[in-house]
């Protein structure tokens, strides 16, 4: 019987050790592996940065979750930049939505000085003007794309890459794939922090990427991994693939508990906005009804009344959010983006962003309510 991508994730693949009969994967830290009298490979492994037996049930349930062939990576940034490094070459237009994770905004741009690319960062919307036939090789989005949650319609920027003969690469970091499958829309990347939900204990840095299938742009990515050694560490990844057993279990409560919050803050005095892709007022709400299923995400920002300082002074109240970055974990996190980006921030001074976990609701609501004087 063929297996949902849910069991697949809760069994970490549902493979059996064959030598042990043991139903959790073995962590495998060798390097090295050994070759027989007449020098043929004993197993399917050589080396340890080509790739790793601990990667299989990685690589293999996130395979089946996005519906292609997936690659880990040893970051979210790793793997970003072995989207764009094994794509373009020097000159090549590429087009990004500006609204992005900003150290990956300021990696393409690094990128694009270093080996003349001419980057076009456009608004989320317009994304699919932006390509220029024949001319445009990568078009790169985020979404939901932090920390405002702007919502880019995946199916339309993959119609408009492919027609001007461009691949599609998508963050899908915030949507998982219990949410959203950009392959299933067109896209011809999909990439994760797996640092966020894929992993969700705040205890891993990782990354992914997953294509079609094992054809060109897999065999090229795992070259550009072999050769950058952006190899995911063998602990790292049975973490990962211990992370995802739980994956549809809590992003399902992160986005019921995100939901709350979010229609609950709305209501809130001194809060001015609430940006959460599941309200009916965000600009992007109708896109992500339409390519997001049974939830718009664990991630939510807040702008609140009276700017930086009253933003600052209600992060410093907070005593079950802790304040810190990242998010996608089972703790819950509040984040001032604008201090953590620093000069040349995007994000507005009045925001702190939410990463929902897995306390209740109303704890949470409480918290913000109480840090609010509500
Ligand atoms: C949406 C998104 N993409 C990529 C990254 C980079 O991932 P990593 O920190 O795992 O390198 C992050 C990190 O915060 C992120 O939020």
């Amino acid at each position: 019987m063929k297996k949902s991508p849910e069991t697949l994730a809760a069994q970490a693949g549902g493979r059996i050790d064959a030598p042990t009969g043991a139903l959790v994967p073995a962590l495998h830290t060798s390097t090295t592996f050994a070759r027989d009298p007449g020098y043929a490979l004993v197993g399917p492994h050589e080396y340890a940065r080509d790739d790793n037996p601990t990667f299989l049930p990685c690589e293999d349930v996130l395979g089946e979750l996005e519906g292609g062939a997936a690659l880990v990576f040893a970051s979210g940034m790793a793997a970003a930049s072995a989207v764009v490094e094994s794509t373009v070459r020097t000159g090549d237009h590429v087009v990004a939505s500006r609204a992005m994770y900003w150290s990956f905004r300021n990696r393409l741009r690094a990128l694009a000085d270093r080996f003349a690319l001419d980057l076009e960062l456009c608004d989320p919307g317009d994304v699919a003007r932006a390509v220029r036939p024949g001319v445009t090789r990568l078009v790169w989005i985020e979404t939901p794309a932090n920390p405002t949650w702007d919502v880019v319609d995946v199916a339309a920027a993959a119609g408009a890459a492919h027609a001007g003969g461009a691949l599609l690469a998508v963050d899908s970091t915030a949507a998982t794939p219990v949410l959203s499958r950009p392959l299933e829309l067109g896209a011809d990347f999909v990439m994760h922090s797996a640092t966020k939900y894929l992993s969700g204990h705040g205890d891993v840095v990782a990354g992914a990427v997953v294509v079609r299938d094992r054809g060109p742009l897999w065999q090229s990515l795992r070259a550009h991994r072999r050769g950058a050694g952006s190899v995911l560490g063998p602990f790292e990844a049975w973490l990962l693939s211990r992370g995802m057993r739980t994956l549809f279990v809590r992003v399902a409560r992160q986005c019921e508990s995100a939901l709350a919050l979010a229609e609950a803050l709305a209501k809130t005095p001194g809060i001015r906005e609430v940006l959460y892709p599941g309200l009916p007022t965000h600009p992007g709400h109708a896109i992500a009804a339409r390519q997001m299923r049974g939830g718009f995400g664990g991630m939510l920002s807040v702008r609140v009344d009276g700017g930086r300082a009253r933003a600052l002074e209600v992060a410093g109240k907070l005593t079950v959010f802790a304040r810190a970055t990242s998010f996608g974990g089972t703790e819950s996190l509040v984040e001032h983006r604008a201090s953590v980006e620093g000069p040349g921030s995007l994000a507005p001074e009045d925001l702190l962003r939410l990463s929902v976990g897995l306390e209740p609701a109303s704890e949470l609501l409480d918290d913000l309510r109480r840090a609010l004087g509500a």
